[in-house]
């Protein structure tokens, strides 16, 4: 074994790329991959807010939610500044710590990123409703962090719900991803067990907006800069301050069915054109939606049942971050495929009002069954060397 860290290995490369380094901008650190040489920025990881939320989503996920078996406040604290402090390193593209000498332990690092740069990873932290109740702090659970109501057509699986803290790896290379969260879980083992996982992808060119597994353009209504925040960060006055809510739902899609329905029907079922991605009755697919329009007949032109009109008539906004996920087969010999659904709010209200709106009208219901759900308060940021993953709250007991 090489007696080598990942940050020794971008700094070597980095060395020949001089001028590049100088000309990059202080929060986006330029670092040189080892096999095709390009830069990969680095997403900071000390900041007012998590990164991960807004911050533009990167390829790959790995998303994790794990399971408390102690009681020991301050196993738990410390297990967050563990946490925090490979959470820094991890983000630049370094080992979680230096080597060792010493051949005759475990490497600090599991090391399967050893020769990759940090390719823009964001990790971000979150805890559900039974975390408070494991640990007796129910007082300091906010209001807005209950379990999620059961909505019309779930069919969750005891495999994918429960947990109490969720921890989201976002990367452009998936190993980069799964290699944070494995180091995370191998330092918490006496703390933790694993609930359940999912990894996910979401491709694009350039600046397009990616497609899902129904081939339709997702994202297209997020919105970005000061609406964006609005949307997204808790402002209330307590521990939750410049937090916010994650809502994440595996939605098992199923491609064979909509692979045999007509593109017309297709269309219908999102109010959206498949190819364009431009709302029925629209010139442009960033058009703000006009629901009332009609056509020349004097029909309303979206269908009553489409995902956009049903989602868009709630008036609320969420911001969606989600990644397309294909996991094999299941047990009927299909694809087991779907979309890891992610969305932050600064109130988990708005979800459910859009979900429930959804509800049982939703025609992409044919085609969708939510099998998975959980609902986490994602702590604010760090903001300085002292500080740690959940802080505020620890301080706050
Ligand atoms: C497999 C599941 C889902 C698929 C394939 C899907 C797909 C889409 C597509 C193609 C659009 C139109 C383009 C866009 O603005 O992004 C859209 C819009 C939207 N979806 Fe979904 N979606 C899914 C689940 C959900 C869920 C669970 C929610 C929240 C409860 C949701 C909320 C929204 C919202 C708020 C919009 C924007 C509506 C507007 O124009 O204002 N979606 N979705």
């Amino acid at each position: 074994m090489k007696n080598l860290n990942r940050r020794h290995f971008v700094k070597q490369l980095g060395m020949s790329s001089a001028g590049l380094m100088l000309g990059s901008s202080i929060n986006s650190v330029e670092a040189k991959t080892p096999c095709d040489h390009n830069t990969t920025p680095i997403i900071p990881f000390v900041g007012t807010h998590q990164a991960g939320i807004t911050t533009p989503g990167q390829k790959h996920i790995y998303f994790i939610v794990l399971d408390l078996h102690t009681d020991k406040l301050e196993d738990i604290k410390q297990m967050f500044k563990v946490w925090t402090s490979y959470s820094k390193n991890l983000t630049q593209g370094k080992n979680v710590k230096e080597y060792s000498k010493n051949h005759f332990i475990p490497p600090a690092d599991t090391g399967e990123a050893d020769s990759l740069s940090a390719h823009k990873l964001t990790l971000t932290f979150g805890v559900s409703p039974s975390f408070f109740t494991k640990l007796n702090i129910n007082h300091l659970k906010p209001a807005e962090l209950t379990d999620l109501p059961h909505f019309p057509r779930d069919q969750l699986k005891p495999e994918y719900i429960g947990g109490d803290i969720c921890i989201q790896a976002c990367a452009d290379d998936p190993q980069v991803a799964f290699n944070a969260v494995r180091n995370l879980v191998r330092v918490a083992r006496s703390t933790i067990t694993m609930k359940w996982s999912q990894s996910g992808f979401t491709s694009y060119d350039d600046l397009q907006t990616p497609r899902n597994l129904f081939a339709f353009k997702d994202g297209t209504a997020n919105f970005s800069g000061q609406k964006l925040d609005e949307v997204v960060w808790v402002q209330q006055d307590n521990w939750l301050k410049n937090g916010s809510y994650l809502v994440v739902r595996r939605i098992k899609m199923f491609l064979e069915t909509w692979d045999r329905t007509n593109a017309a029907e297709q269309n219908n079922t999102f109010g959206r054109y498949r190819d364009s991605g431009i709302a029925f009755g629209h010139k442009d697919e960033f058009d703000t939606l006009d629901l009332k329009k009609m056509d020349e007949k004097g029909k309303p032109i979206f269908p009553n049942t489409s995902h956009v009109k049903l989602a868009h008539q709630t008036g609320l906004n969420i911001l969606r971050r989600s990644y397309s996920y294909a996991s094999g087969i299941d047990d009927h010999a299909q694809f087991d495929a779907g979309l890891l659904f992610i969305s932050f709010q600064n109130d988990p209200k708005t979800f459910i009002t859009i979900q429930n709106s959804l509800g049982n009208t939703d025609k992409m219901n044919e085609y969708v069954t939510h099998i998975g759900s959980g609902l986490f308060a994602c702590f604010p940021g760090i903001v300085d060397e002292q500080d740690y993953l959940g802080r505020s709250l620890f301080d706050a007991i």
